[in-house]
């Protein structure tokens, strides 16, 4: 995505504005596949690194609103017209992220994000378990480290914990989940993004170096202890083999996300080589929303589960709810419900859940 300096997106805007709208104004909004190749041949480069992938991606669902607002359907209705992919669920899980650490929090735990991921097949549920966890949680969390940490909110609306180890989160996690009463109906899921800790060949977390091989040794001995549904970038983002030999130990799904960064060509090297058995869909990091069915679509014939995710920087739009029903993908992905942004998703899911 392009950015100003100071975070702002007025570049990416202005883009859509002068470069991308003389390109498109004129095509019919249901031509998906034209506006596509049109904004992708504007940008011209492998990662819409010229235009934005969230100027390109705006426009580019833009059409598609447009166009199911013109069917008088819902998005995720037209959606369906627009591609046929297989479902992996009935209603996506929730995959709510509770506790921050990595780049999105002022925290020494190494891992990004931990997430509570309710095993039910209802939106209203997951939501409402939700609250007590969050409860829960927050009255462990300011109990251990006072309500001013408690009060702290991370990035995707997590606590933020000052202090503890890479077991903590999921130590916190657990207790939640028992004193809350939902031991067996509630799974722990993590996104490591292992990148942001890598440092000439080593894992360094907290002071200490750990080797790949290390590594998987802890998730393993996690994997053990809690109730673990998916692990998100176990290991630096080109380390296709580490992802492969971690997944043939486990029944785990092991995620790609910067892996994979909602590629098809890096997807198919990653189904090549075994090291993943989900990939996170992220509309903004392809860049079109053809592109994004296409890596879908591909993903589901290969038995690759779909998250859908919202990014650390968010808008208050909610398109990627209707995205993860649409095609009943394994899980959306998009944060506490601690924050308005990441709350409308979770929110749409659980309106456009109850339609059908
Ligand atoms: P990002 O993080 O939006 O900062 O890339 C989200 C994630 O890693 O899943
Ligand atoms: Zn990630």
């Amino acid at each position: 995505e392009l950015r100003d300096v100071d975070g702002h997106v007025s570049r990416a805007i202005e883009n859509v504005n002068t470069l991308i709208k003389p390109e498109i104004v004129g095509i019919d909004v249901h031509d998906q596949s034209q506006i596509d190749a049109k904004i992708i041949a504007l940008d011209g480069t492998v990662n819409k690194s010229r235009l934005g992938g969230n100027a390109t991606i705006g426009v580019s669902i833009a059409a598609a609103k447009a166009a199911a607002k013109t069917e008088n359907m819902e998005p995720f209705e037209y959606l369906r017209q627009l591609a046929s992919i297989k479902p992996s669920r009935k209603v996506p899980y929730l995959y709510l992220n509770y506790i921050n650490g990595g780049k999105h929090a002022k925290s020494p735990i190494a891992f990004q994000e931990h997430m509570l991921v309710p095993d039910t097949a209802s939106v209203t549920e997951a939501l409402e378990m939700a609250r007590t966890l969050e409860k829960t949680l927050y009255e462990i969390v300011a109990k251990k480290y006072g309500a001013d940490v408690a009060s702290e909110v991370g990035d995707e609306g997590g606590y933020v914990l000052p202090e503890g180890t890479h077991e903590t989160p999921f130590e916190l996690s657990a207790q939640a989940i028992r004193e809350a009463g939902f031991d067996g109906k509630c799974f722990i899921a993590a996104d490591i993004a292992a990148s942001s800790f890598y440092e000439d060949g080593a894992y360094v977390m907290q002071g200490k170096s750990y080797s790949a091989d290390e590594l998987r040794e802890i998730y393993l001995s996690l994997s053990k202890k809690f109730p673990i549904l998916s692990i998100e970038d176990p290991f630096f983002e080109e380390s296709f083999e580490d992802f492969a030999k971690l997944q043939k130990e486990t029944p785990v799904r092991i995620v790609g996300d910067d892996l994979t960064v909602t590629n098809k060509s890096l997807l198919a090297r990653a189904i090549g080589m075994g090291s993943i058995r989900a990939i996170i869909i992220k509309p903004n990091q392809i860049g079109t929303l053809s592109e994004t069915l296409d890596t879908m679509h591909e993903a589901r014939s290969r038995d690759i589960d779909c998250i859908v995710s919202h990014r650390s920087g968010e808008t208050n739009d909610d398109f990627i709810a209707d995205l993860a029903f649409a095609f009943g993908c394994f899980g959306l992905k998009t944060g506490s419900l601690r924050k308005p942004e990441r709350v409308v998703k979770y929110k749409r899911l659980e309106a456009i859940s109850l339609l059908s």
